[in-house]
């Protein structure tokens, strides 16, 4: 089929709605990543989603909603949790796992009686919600297991010739997937770490956020994950990814033994002049949130320019640097030298 790519416009928007309405899938921006969208109501149209993306069918999707009447339609009852999270950080780059209402098909759930839901902030994303009039199942707009896209143009070397239409935004703010909390059991668990960090969460709950293991580390053998995503390799370019943790000046030294062809430095802006190898940037060593923004990208860069194998500085784990380096870790398939 024909990818139209169109630049976000009312006409875009209301080209987008009809799409939707009709059960087909549109790629959109939002400010985390861009979303491969469908009528998250309609298992036809989510079905279209799993195929454009090759993605496992045991991995559920997140629902979009505008606005707070929506979300009675997509959940069996909304725990006070979900006000004071929704209170905070709504719109915006969270989402919040409840149990779902009957009109979530299980395609959409993958199978579990909870789902996904989050409000995003990009106002385009908002204005599709609204215009389709439908709560939207929206993905990551990335083939199943590459970097998520950030910019349209990532959305449209993915999805070419496998959807009908893509919305230009303009480059995603926040650069990494929302952050995903659940409510539905005892207590609170992040699942996925992302621009909301597990510090603002408590503040806004007030009280202790639990952090599931898959998080930072790798799933022992036959465990079970409780957001599906977390167990797939991930975010990985063709390129081999190996994480180096240790001091600038061990990374430094690593790197100038490893200069063969092919092999290239994922290092922070302006350490490129010091380093032997070639470098791919990832945003300012003291500032995370540069580095979530640019690091889908950067990966995506290590493919572009044909590397064989990227060197990654080992970002901090707490914070905003725990999105970073959850989605790092998996880019190298866990692969960490200790320096
Ligand atoms: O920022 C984002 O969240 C982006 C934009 C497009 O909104 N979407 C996104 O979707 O990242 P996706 O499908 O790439 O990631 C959804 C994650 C997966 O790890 C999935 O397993 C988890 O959320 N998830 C979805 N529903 C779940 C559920 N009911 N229980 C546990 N985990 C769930
Ligand atoms: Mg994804």
């Amino acid at each position: 089929m024909e990818t139209k790519l169109l630049t976000a416009s009312p006409q875009a928007i209301e080209e987008a709605a009809r799409l939707l309405r009709a059960g087909e899938t549109v790629g959109i921006p939002t400010e985390t990543v861009y979303g491969l969208a469908a009528d998250a109501t309609n298992s036809a149209a989510v079905k279209k989603i799993f195929e454009a993306k090759g993605r496992p069918q045991d991995n559920p999707l997140i629902v979009h909603i505008s606005c707070m009447e929506e979300l009675d339609r997509v959940v069996r009852r909304i725990p006070q949790e979900t006000y004071q999270l929704a209170q905070a950080f709504w719109p915006g780059p969270l989402t919040i796992i409840m149990e779902k209402s009957d009109a979530i098909p299980g395609t959409t759930s993958a199978g579990l009686d909870t789902v996904a839901v989050r409000m995003p902030s990009h106002p385009v994303a908002r204005e599709i919600i609204r215009a389709s009039g439908l709560p939207l199942a929206a993905p990551s707009a990335n083939l199943s297991g590459l970097p998520s896209p950030t910019t349209a143009e990532h959305t449209f070397r993915d999805l070419k010739g496998r959807v009908p239409l893509i919305i230009d935004g303009g480059p995603c703010s926040v650069g990494v997937e929302s952050t995903v909390i659940t409510v539905a059991g005892d207590k609170p668990t992040l699942l996925r770490p992302g621009y909301i960090t597990k510090e603002q969460l408590e503040a806004a709950l007030g009280r202790e956020v639990a952090l599931s293991s898959a998080i930072l580390n790798k799933l022992a053998d036959g465990e079970v994950a409780a957001s599906p995503g977390m167990k797939y390799k991930h975010y990985s370019p063709r390129a081999n990814v190996i994480i180096l943790k240790g001091s600038f000046e061990a990374y430094r030294a690593y790197l100038a033994s490893h200069a063969q062809d092919g092999a290239f430095a994922m290092c922070y802006e302006g350490e490129e002049a010091l380093l032997d190898l070639p470098c791919i940037p990832c945003g300012r060593a003291d500032d995370p949130a540069s580095q979530a923004h640019a690091l889908f990208a950067a990966l995506r860069e290590a493919d572009d320019r044909n590397a064989k194998v990227v060197y990654a500085h080992c970002p901090a784990q707490d914070g905003l640097s725990m999105a970073v380096y959850n989605r790092l870790i998996r880019a190298a398939a866990f692969q960490v030298v200790e320096l």
